[in-house]
Order: structure tokens, then C-alpha cells, then sequence
């Protein structure tokens, strides 16, 4: 386990990943009933963006902080505001020196009655997120395989909620692992809502993920296909070598009206986080019936 999410915090992935996350935490509090967030992969929490690590290569400048500076417009700025809220929280003042990983939106955004179980396998990071969240009784901290975990976890005692799969792609096999943990999850808990986040890297492998995911949830767990989102980003020509290009996420059961905040947000992100000639974005439901694999299988 040598991934370190340090060197990428902040980048034009975690925007994507973590505006869509805010919106859905803003749409399950819309009831007053308490829910639950699930992350597998969760990190250290908090990023620290004058570390060695970020400094490195400061992903963040083309990323978060693009955005931040950036004039927007209503919509934009209204999809993009639970995210910024919680930057904004961890950070004092104009300065941008920190940025929130998923554990950390989470804690900034939800209320008092609902909870956080977070997962992390590498000792020093789950080490790390036990102390941050120590005095939070929100937070669980598990320093375990999450994956594993969804066994046990699903359903929540809540029934609602959200779990978030996010993990860090070192394994060549990771996209056939997360497939697995889908269906370990969906057979638990097919009414909560999951984000599943992928890089647009072996687009092959990709799409078969995306594809074969939402063909077994209409085949097998009866859920409508525009139950199932998809939103991608990419920041230069996917073909391009060097550092990931694009990345995003499929989303199943999201909250009514997410899709349509995306689609504010999505074609400005691409303008605004755009490195290179061939940035683009999509978004779409029903991939099962349009993609071009289906023909292929
Ligand atoms: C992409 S990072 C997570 C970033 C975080 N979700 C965020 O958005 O801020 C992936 C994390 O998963 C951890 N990890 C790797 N394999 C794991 C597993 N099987 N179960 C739990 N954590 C794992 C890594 O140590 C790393 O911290």
C-alpha cells in the first residue's frame, strides 16, 4: 500500500468526487431523520496543502483552487457551495492551506444525529483519523479492509444513507474488487445511495465496470435505469500520457435533482480545470442501454 493521497488532494478528481458527495449529503438532510455515511477508503480526513507531499506537485493550483478564484455563475456557484463550505471550514481567513478528504466533508456538513463510519487499511493513515475525530462522537474509525467491512455494516440501522467506495487503483484488479464490493453492497442495501469513484485511465475496464454494473442493477435488483448516474471529467485528451487525465463517478440511487446540478456544473468544471487541447465532461443515466460494449458482450 503505497498510496499517499496527500500528493493529489485537491486536484480536478477530488473536485469532482467531493461536489458530488457535499450535494448528496445536502439532499439526505432535507429530512429530519438521521443517516449514515460509509466511506471504505477513507484516507487521512485532512489535507495539509503546504506539506512536502502537496507541495511536490501542487495538484491542488490546477484543482480546488482554480475553482475557488474563478468567477461563477448562479447555478455553478450554487452546486459548487456545500464543497466550498466545507474548504472554507478548514481553512482561516482568504488563505487556502488545507483541504477537507472525504471523511472531512462529512464531518463538516452533517448534523449532530446522524452518523460516520470510516474505513482505512494503511495503519498510520487509520491511526491518524482515530485521533482527528477522537472527540467527534459521530466518528467510528475502523482500521480495516473496506470492502470486508460491507458485510457487516450494510444495511445501516438508519436506512438512509450514503456509502462512498474511493480507492486508490494501485492494484491493476481494483476495478474487478470494487465490481464485487457493488454487488456485496447492493444485495445488502439496494436503497442507499452509492457513489463509486473511478479514474478514466483503462477506459476498457472502465466501461465494463460502468456498463456490467448498471445492467445487473436493472437486471437483477429491478432498479430503473435513471437510478444510475454517471458524471465524468476529464482535463485534457484522455490518450494524453503522464498524469491521470480524467476520472468520476457512478452514483446509484442519487438524490432527486442531483443529475441536474450536474449539469450545471460538469461543462463549467471542464472550462474552468481544462490543462490541456481535449478537456471534456459527460453526464448520463440509462448507460446500459447506450453504451457502445453492450454490443461488444
Ligand atoms: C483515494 S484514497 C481515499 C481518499 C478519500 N476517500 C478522500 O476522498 O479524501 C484511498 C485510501 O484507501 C486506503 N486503502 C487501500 N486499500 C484499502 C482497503 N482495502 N480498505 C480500506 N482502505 C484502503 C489507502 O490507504 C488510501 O488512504
Amino acid at each position: 500500500m503505497n498510496y499517499r493521497h496527500a500528493f493529489h488532494a485537491g486536484n480536478f478528481a477530488d473536485v469532482l468526487k467531493h461536489a458530488v458527495l457535499a450535494l448528496c449529503f445536502e439532499h439526505l438532510k432535507a429530512k429530519a431523520k438521521p443517516f449514515r455515511y460509509i466511506d471504505t477508503h477513507a484516507g487521512i480526513g485532512l489535507y495539509d496543502l503546504t506539506s512536502d507531499e502537496a507541495r511536490r506537485s501542487p495538484e491542488f493550483e490546477d484543482g480546488v483552487q482554480r475553482v475557488i478564484a474563478a468567477d461563477k455563475p448562479a447555478d455553478v456557484a450554487a452546486a459548487l457551495k456545500p464543497l466550498l463550505d466545507a474548504v472554507a471550514a478548514c481553512n482561516e481567513g482568504e488563505a487556502l492551506t488545507a483541504y477537507p478528504g472525504s471523511p472531512q466533508v462529512a464531518a463538516a456538513l452533517m448534523r449532530p444525529t446522524d452518523r460516520i463510519q470510516l474505513c482505512e487499511l494503511h495503519p498510520d493513515d487509520a491511526r491518524t483519523l482515530d485521533q482527528r475525530y477522537a472527540k467527534d462522537a459521530r466518528v467510528k474509525v475502523e482500521a480495516r479492509d473496506g470492502y470486508k467491512a460491507l458485510k457487516s455494516i450494510l444495511p445501516p440501522v438508519e436506512k438512509r444513507g450514503l456509502v462512498l467506495i474511493d480507492p486508490p487503483f494501485e492494484h491493476r484488479d481494483e476495478m474487478a474488487f470494487m465490481a464485487e464490493a457493488a454487488m456485496t453492497g447492493l444485495n445488502r442495501w439496494p436503497t442507499g445511495t452509492f457513489i463509486f469513484w473511478r479514474p478514466l485511465k483503462d477506459l476498457w475496464a472502465q466501461e465494463r465496470f460502468d456498463v456490467g454494473l448498471a445492467e445487473w442493477l436493472i437486471a437483477e435488483k429491478q432498479i430503473a435505469p435513471e437510478k444510475i448516474l454517471r458524471a465524468d471529467l476529464w482535463v485534457r485528451d484522455l490518450e494524453s500520457d503522464g498524469k491521470l487525465a480524467g476520472a468520476g463517478v457512478m452514483v446509484v440511487n442519487p438524490p432527486y435533482l442531483l443529475e441536474d446540478q450536474l449539469l450545471a456544473l460538469l461543462p463549467w468544471l471542464a472550462e474552468a480545470l481544462r490543462q490541456g487541447d481535449g478537456a471534456g465532461w459527460r453526464l448520463d443515466g440509462g448507460i446500459a442501454e447506450d453504451s457502445l460494449l453492450v454490443d461488444e458482450f
